[in-house]
């Protein structure tokens, strides 16, 4: 294998944070030891570009869920020299079937299932997986999803605390519908697997919709992080006029946030950044932001979103974010705004108030 330069291009400015880990070594492993190489390869869940970057030359489709990592796979291709265009998602068929198939098991095992759904049903029937994970990461569960889709499943020996998984004898199962709904406030909110707060709302963004504070002359509002659009929708239901913009890094979001709220004020923005808006747009900013990302913890990345949150707030408009108390995010919201309230506080969480 080539010795490419791979960098995380993400919006941490953490440097001390690796662009791959062993467990992306062990699947290069996998494919250089093959007799026959791969007519159809598909990469799943490359979250900087190693692998894509790696395997350009066998012409690879990256299938990814999240716009950071199709911005990352293509910066890092560009500095190396490589064009870089297949990509894809679990919700698009595959022009080519599949004879093979690399994942970087991905933390929610949900999504892990829609990744095996998506092989099952775009690939040839002798379709090969290599499954590959830092083995403190392993659950059963990868087994147990594994069997669900192939007959064989065949876990490595760890070689640099990675392992992997090899999946063949495809079964024939029938598509299953990737959709779960959730109840709020009686009203139903759809979401495909592996969209953030299975099953029931989450207790931040519970808390965050009893406390926040919309005010009428908030006309251009954004939801940021907006994962399945519950925030955007209820305060849709209070301000049906308002201009509302949902922006979310994770592409099955966007797809089931547009399940939940449309209308001729609403615009949906698949992207991890806040880039594409002007300075002195929102009136209003609200969010649950993240700070897990796969298996890390990094509050540098909801700190950058803030400041260009108050880049693009109008003067006077404000940000309302629901946070864990331990992050203690107030420390590093005083240094961004002039003026920082809590709207509510209780032992878990609290709800901060950042005017502009
Ligand atoms: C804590 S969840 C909140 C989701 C939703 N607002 C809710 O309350 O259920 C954070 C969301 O941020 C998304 N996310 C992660 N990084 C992001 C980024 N850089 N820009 C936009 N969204 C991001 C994740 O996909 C996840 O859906």
């Amino acid at each position: 294998m080539t010795n490419l330069k791979i960098s995380r291009h993400d919006l941490s400015t953490d440097k001390t944070l690796r662009p791959h880990s062993a467990a992306d070594e062990l699947l290069l492993k996998r494919v250089a030891a093959l007799d026959t190489k791969p007519k159809s390869l598909a990469i799943y869940h490359d979250r900087f570009g190693y692998l894509t970057c790696h395997l350009q030359k066998m012409s690879p489709v990256a299938v990814l869920t999240e716009k950071s990592q199709e911005k990352a796979i293509l910066k890092n291709g560009l500095s190396n020299n490589l064009e870089i265009r297949r990509f894809s998602n679990p919700l698009s068929s595959l022009k080519k079937k599949l004879d093979y198939a690399i994942v970087k098991a991905p933390k929610s095992l949900a999504l892990f299932q829609v990744f095996l759904e998506h092989i099952a049903h775009n690939s040839t029937a002798k379709v090969t997986v290599e499954v590959a994970f830092m083995t403190r990461h392993f659950t059963p569960k990868l087994l147990s999803i594994s069997s669900q889709y192939f007959e064989n499943v065949q876990q490595s020996r760890a070689e640099k605390k990675a392992r992997t998984i090899t999946l063949s004898g495809k079964k024939q199962v029938p598509k299953q519908d990737i959709i779960d709904t959730i109840e709020y406030r009686n009203n139903q909110y759809q979401q495909y697997w592996g969209v953030f707060s299975a099953k029931h709302i989450d207790y931040a963004t519970e808390y965050f919709l009893d406390c926040f504070d919309l005010k009428p002359e908030d006309k251009t509002i954004l939801d940021l992080a907006s994962g399945n659009g519950i925030i955007a929708k209820e305060i849709q239901r209070e301000a049906p006029d308002a201009e509302i913009h949902l922006l979310e890094d994770s592409y099955l979001a966007v797809e089931s946030a547009k399940m939940n709220i449309s209308g001729p004020n609403i615009h949906h923005h698949y992207d991890n950044d806040l880039s594409s808006f002007e300075d002195n747009t929102f009136d209003l900013i609200a969010t649950n932001p993240p700070f897990h990302f796969e298996h890390e913890i990094n509050i540098k990345v909801p700190l950058y979103l803030f400041k260009e949150c108050y880049r693009c707030l109008k003067s006077g408009g404000n940000l309302q974010v629901v946070a864990n108390n331990h992050l203690n995010y107030k420390t590093h919201l005083t240094t961004i705004f002039p003026k920082v309230d809590i709207l509510g506080q209780n032992d878990k969480f609290v709800v901060y108030k950042c005017v502009k």
